[in-house]
């Protein structure tokens, strides 16, 4: 099992190193991402591994599939960077649906928390021996209303940390949970509602932009949006105007629509094209992280166990549970009712 692995990082290393040995899954490690110009690299593997960055359009998945790579093994839950419907008949393609909702969840509230009680602004301030708290008055968040959109995995634990902060919450689903004791509300209801907005649903068509113009105008002033989840949920320019308006109080986001060209990458000693973003940035009540939330030493580990478990046993036992597939009308079903390949 020779599996190309593109978009490498220092951190991916130990642990796809280790659990590629103990399975026999030899990895060849690229530091360039997949795309039509590098899929010529996938050449006389069986397989490539790829991130969320990593492009795998129609044309990539038939490069994919005219030099015999049989999978597309994702390291990451999302997979709106995948032609799935291309790939289906073609290339087998696996993610990893669950390895620690905690590290997104844990991190989403973690921006909150920095952002509203301003920790950025004082760790910077005390450092240089500045103790003035002039302009760092944050708020409770006990009592407010935090307004969940996508209630899966991440989005629970995100609710029960609100919970645990003493936060009203409501949540908007496209497929609400049946007996959770979630309070279920319309979106534009959420919108006009929520003190603080959380988003936690997938990138799909019908979710592209859910934060646009419209949504801002319909928030209360002084909303808090985070966006652990995927940049493209949020139309960035109408953030933006949102902020410089005075209507978003404040926005914290690990994720951004154009974060492929700079997300994951030193830019300290050059200049950013992307105007929206370097705004944004320069903004105080905005705070980004570079697609960070999964970034913990429990998350790594069930990634590369899971994704190294997704390759062996397809290879070995001819199936794999986490295989994404288009025939049966909706992407992941599969893994819940078939216990085989999908073609
Ligand atoms: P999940 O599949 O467990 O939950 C997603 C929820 O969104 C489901 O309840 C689903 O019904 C709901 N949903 C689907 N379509 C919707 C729509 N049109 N409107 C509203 N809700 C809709 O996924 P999980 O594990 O909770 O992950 C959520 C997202 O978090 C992923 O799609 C991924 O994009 C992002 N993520 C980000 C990471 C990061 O490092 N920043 C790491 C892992 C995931």
């Amino acid at each position: 099992m020779k599996i190309a692995f593109f978009d490498t990082k220092a951190y991916d290393l130990p642990s796809f190193q280790k659990f590629g040995e103990e399975k026999g899954v030899e990895f060849k490690f690229f530091e360039t991402k997949l795309s039509p110009d590098t899929v010529s690299l996938a050449e006389g593997f069986d397989g490539v591994c790829v991130f969320v960055n990593d492009v795998v359009n129609a044309q990539v998945v038939d490069g994919l599939y005219e030099r015999g790579v049989k999978v597309i093994a994702l390291r990451c839950a999302g997979y709106n960077n995948v032609d799935i419907g291309r790939a289906y008949g073609r290339v087998h393609v696996f993610h990893v649906p669950a390895y620690s909702p905690y590290a997104v969840a844990e991190h989403a509230m973690a921006l909150l928390l920095t952002s509203i009680r301003r920790i950025h602004k004082a760790f910077n301030r005390t450092k240089e021996h500045n103790f003035s708290l002039v302009g760092l008055t944050g708020f409770d968040l006990h009592g407010k209303t935090a307004g969940v959109i996508g209630t899966g995995r991440i989005g629970r634990v995100f609710i029960d940390i609100c919970r645990g902060f003493g936060m009203k919450v409501i949540a908007y689903d496209k497929f609400p949970a049946e007996n959770s004791g979630i309070e279920y509300v319309e979106l534009g209801e959420l919108f006009e509602r929520s003190d603080v907005i959380s988003l936690h649903c997938p990138l799909t068509e019908e979710t592209y932009h859910l934060v646009d113009k419209n949504a801002v105008e319909r928030c209360k002033k002084g909303v808090v949006i985070v966006n652990t989840s995927r940049g493209a949920l949020i139309d960035a320019g109408a953030l933006l105007e949102g902020i410089k308006e005075r209507k978003v109080g404040a926005a914290c986001l690990d994720v951004y629509e154009e974060e492929a060209d700079v997300f994951f990458q030193d830019f300290s000693g050059h200049i950013i094209d992307d105007d929206v973003l370097a705004r944004l940035i320069s903004m105080p009540n905005v705070i980004v992280t570079s697609h960070q939330a999964f970034l913990t030493e429990e998350a790594l580990a069930g990634i590369a166990e899971t994704t190294v478990g997704n390759i062996a046993g397809f290879f070995r036992e001819g199936r794999c549970d986490n295989e994404l597939c288009y025939r049966c009308g909706e992407v992941e079903r599969c893994r819940k009712e078939r216990r085989e390949k999908c073609f």
